[in-house]
C-alpha cells in the first residue's frame, strides 16, 4: 500500500478503507510517511471530508497510535469533560471539583490554550509550584486519592494526534470537522473514562462557527464514543460572546473559584451548574437534573466544592490557600478602565477578536511553547443586552503595564458593537446531543 494512492484517492473524493487509513496513521506514527505527504492528505481530507465509516477507523487508528489507559477498569464510573474550547472558558476548573466533591471521580487531561483561546493548563498553572506533568501512575493515584486530577495529555495517549494536529496547525486544516472529531475522540478513548461530557461550542469564538457544523460534529463525537462503549453527551453551547467576565488565566480561575462558592456571572455558573448537573445524571449519583442541581448547590453551600479544588491543587505541587483566597492569585501590577465611549446596548462582544487581544497583553500564546503572563487579561463590566451609558465602565484591563493597557484600548472597543434597541444574547444552552 503506498501512501501517495491514499492521498490521491481521498483527493478524488473517493472513500478510504478502514485498512487503508490504519496503515497510513501507523506508518506516519512510526515516521514512515513524511510530513508533507501527511500535509496533502490532510489538505485532501479537509477538501473532500470523511464518512461515518471512514471517521470512525480514524479515530481508531489514533487511539492504537499509542498506549491506552482505560481508567474505567480500575475506577467506575469515572467521568472526562471536554470543551471544544472558547474564550473565558473556565467551565473545566469549576465543573471537575464539583462533580468530584458530589461523589463522582474526575479525571481530566487538558490542552494549553493556542491562538484565540485558552486552555485550561495554563490557568491552572496560575497558582505557583502547580504540576501539570505527572506519570501515568500519579495519574492513577492522584484520581484514587481524591477522586479528582487535573493532568497535561500525556505524550503516550495517542501520539498520531500530537503529530497530526502539529501539521494542521501550520497547513489550515484545524477547521475540518472529521479531523476535529477523530483528534478530540482518540484522546478521550485513549484515556477511558467511563463517561464522557462534550461541551461543543458554536458562535463567531469557537472552531466551528454555525450552530449545524457544531451539532453536526457533537453528533459524531457521541456516536465515536458509544461505539467505543463510553457513555457520552454532547451540550452545544454559544460562544458568540465570551463566557462569564474574565478572560486570562488568574483571572479565570478566580472566576472558577467564585462559581464554586456559589458567586460569579450568572452565565458562566448557569453553564457550570447545568454541566455538573448532567455528569451526576449521565453516571446515576442523581435521577434527574432538579435532584442533580440539588447536589450541587449543597457542595458549594457546605464549602466542599472549594475544598475540592484546594485539596488537588495541594496534591499536586500547588499552593491550596490561594483557592481559599484567591486575592493571593497573582495580579497584574497595571490595571485600566476602559469606559464606553457612547450609550446604548451592547449588541455584540466579538470574542475571537477579545481572545486576540488577550494575547497581545501576554495572556496567551502566538506560537506553542511560548511563555505567557497569567496575570493579565480582561474582566467585562457589561455583557450582550446590557444597557451602558457613555463613560460607564465596560470593562477592566490588567496588563504588564499602563502602557500595553493604553495600546490595547482601541482594539478592545472595536470588539463591540452597540444598538439603540434592545437586544438579546442567544440562549447560552442550546441543544443537548444524547
Ligand atoms: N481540540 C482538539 O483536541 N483537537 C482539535 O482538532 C480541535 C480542538
Amino acid at each position: 500500500m503506498q501512501a501517495v494512492d491514499i492521498i490521491a484517492k481521498k483527493r478524488d473524493g473517493r472513500i478510504l478503507s478502514a485498512e487503508e487509513i490504519r496503515h497510513f496513521i501507523e506508518h506516519y506514527t512510526r515516521d514512515q510517511i513524511p510530513d508533507y505527504q501527511v500535509a496533502a492528505w490532510l489538505m485532501a481530507v479537509y477538501l473532500q471530508g470523511m464518512n461515518t465509516d471512514e471517521v470512525h477507523a480514524l479515530t481508531s487508528a489514533m487511539v492504537e497510535s499509542g498506549e491506552q489507559l482505560r481508567i474505567r477498569d480500575t475506577l467506575s464510573p469515572v467521568v472526562d469533560k471536554h470543551s471544544t474550547g472558547g474564550v473565558g472558558d473556565k467551565v473545566t476548573l469549576a465543573v471537575a471539583p464539583l462533580v468530584a466533591a458530589c461523589g463522582v471521580a474526575v479525571g481530566k487531561m487538558s490542552g494549553r490554550g493556542l491562538g484565540h483561546t485558552g486552555g485550561t493548563l495554563d490557568k491552572l498553572e496560575s497558582v505557583p509550584g502547580f504540576r501539570v506533568e505527572l506519570s501515568q501512575q500519579e495519574f492513577l493515584d492522584t484520581l484514587q486519592k481524591h477522586q479528582l486530577v487535573l493532568a497535561g495529555q500525556s505524550q503516550e495517549l495517542a501520539p498520531a494526534d500530537g503529530k497530526l494536529y502539529a501539521l494542521r496547525d501550520v497547513t489550515g486544516t484545524v477547521g475540518s470537522l472529521p479531523l476535529i472529531a477523530s483528534s478530540i475522540m482518540s484522546k478521550k478513548l485513549a484515556i477511558g473514562c467511563s463517561h464522557l461530557l462534550l461541551d461543543v461550542k458554536f458562535g463567531s469564538g469557537a472552531l466551528l462557527k454555525p450552530v449545524e457544523q457544531a451539532r453536526e460534529l457533537a453528533q459524531i463525537m457521541v456516536a465515536i464514543g458509544k461505539q467505543a462503549g463510553m457513555h457520552t453527551v454532547a451540550t452545544l453551547t454559544s460562544m458568540a460572546q465570551p463566557l462569564g467576565a474574565a478572560i486570562g488565566n488568574a483571572l479565570e480561575l478566580a472566576e472558577a473559584i467564585a462559581i464554586l462558592r456559589g458567586e460569579g456571572p450568572a452565565d458562566v455558573r448557569e453553564l457550570c451548574y447545568y454541566e455538573a448537573s448532567e455528569l451526576l445524571v449521565m453516571t446515576g449519583k442523581a435521577p434527574n437534573m432538579e435532584e442533580a442541581h440539588q447536589q450541587v448547590m449543597q457542595v458549594i453551600l457546605r464549602g466542599e466544592a472549594v475544598a475540592k479544588l484546594a485539596e488537588v491543587i495541594a496534591a499536586q505541587g500547588g499552593d491550596g490557600s490561594m483557592i481559599e483566597r484567591p486575592e493571593k492569585l497573582p495580579a497584574a501590577p497595571a490595571r485600566l478602565i476602559v469606559k464606553a465611549p457612547r450609550s446604548g446596548y451592547i449588541a455584540a462582544i466579538e470574542a475571537e477578536q477579545m481572545g486576540r487581544a488577550s494575547m497581545h497583553l501576554g495572556a496567551g500564546r502566538v506560537r506553542k511553547g511560548e511563555p505567557i503572563d497569567h496575570r493579565t487579561g480582561f474582566v467585562l463590566q457589561a455583557k450582550i443586552g446590557d444597557y451602558v451609558h457613555a463613560g460607564d465602565a465596560l470593562l477592566e484591563i490588567h496588563a504588564r503595564t499602563v502602557a500595553e493597557a493604553e495600546a490595547i484600548q482601541p482594539a478592545v472597543l472595536a470588539c463591540y458593537a452597540w444598538s439603540e434597541e434592545p437586544t438579546q444574547p442567544l440562549p447560552l444552552i442550546f441543544e443537548t446531543v444524547h
